[in-house]
């Protein structure tokens, strides 16, 4: 279990089975996951959440439930996933919303908040893949600062590839994700020993 992340608005958390209803009704929008050409019924929506759950169990990273604050109701995902690239192995920050809340700037809430981590872990940089017409996605990529260096085909679709440098030493690999960020190595050598579940995963 990754720590959470507090921000204004919104609690970015580690999915739970107890948010199927929530995550149903995202992905039931065909506008949201537009990528994918099926309708996204409750069973698959089960079958992604359960996915999301193991990756974490996996390799550390995943998508993350956005939760609303005032309402505790999930209302997107957002989060740090290892990709395999051209560029070696990079942090991808992904995110999407309910389609009712869009316009409100908790994208970028959320976006902002999963950089955070990535530099408290130390990451060298994230990148995100846009697909070239996904204007509302690289509006949230440029508000975070992120910046076009390129493009790619990603998912047989033509990508642009988003990136930030966050100046930390630590870039790609699976040991880079279970091994201590470096605040954790300097509380240490403080004395105070963090916990297992703010240390491991993005
Ligand atoms: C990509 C996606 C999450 C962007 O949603 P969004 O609502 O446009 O982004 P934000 O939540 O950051 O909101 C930004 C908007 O809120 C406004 N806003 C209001 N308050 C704000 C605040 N406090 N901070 C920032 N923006 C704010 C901004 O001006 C902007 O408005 P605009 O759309 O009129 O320009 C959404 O379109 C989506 O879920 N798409 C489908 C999934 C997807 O494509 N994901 C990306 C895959 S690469």
């Amino acid at each position: 279990m990754r720590p959470r992340l507090d921000t204004p608005r919104l609690i970015v958390r580690d999915y739970t089975a107890a948010d199927l209803d929530d995550v149903a009704e995202i992905l039931a929008d065909p506008e949201v996951f537009w990528w994918v050409k099926e309708p996204f019924t409750r069973e698959r929506a089960r079958l992604w959440l359960d996915e999301e759950i193991a990756q974490v169990a996996g390799d550390g990273s995943g998508r993350r439930a956005v939760v609303l604050r005032q309402s505790s109701k999930v209302i997107g995902g957002a989060g740090l996933v290892w990709r395999d690239l051209d560029t070696g192995r990079e942090i991808e920050l992904g995110y999407h919303l309910h389609r009712d809340y869009w316009g409100q700037g908790f994208a970028t809430e959320a976006g902002a908040a999963c950089l955070e981590r990535a530099r408290t872990l130390g990451l060298k940089r994230v990148v995100s893949l846009i697909y070239v017409h996904n204007p509302r996605s690289e509006a949230v990529a440029r508000r975070l600062g992120m910046t076009p260096q390129g493009e790619l085909v990603w998912a047989g679709l033509p990508h642009r590839r988003w990136a930030i440098e966050l100046g930390g030493g630590r870039r790609g690999g699976p040991a880079g994700l279970f091994g201590l960020a470096r605040g954790a190595v300097e509380s240490r050598v403080r004395g105070y020993r963090p916990t297992v579940s703010s240390e491991r995963g993005v």
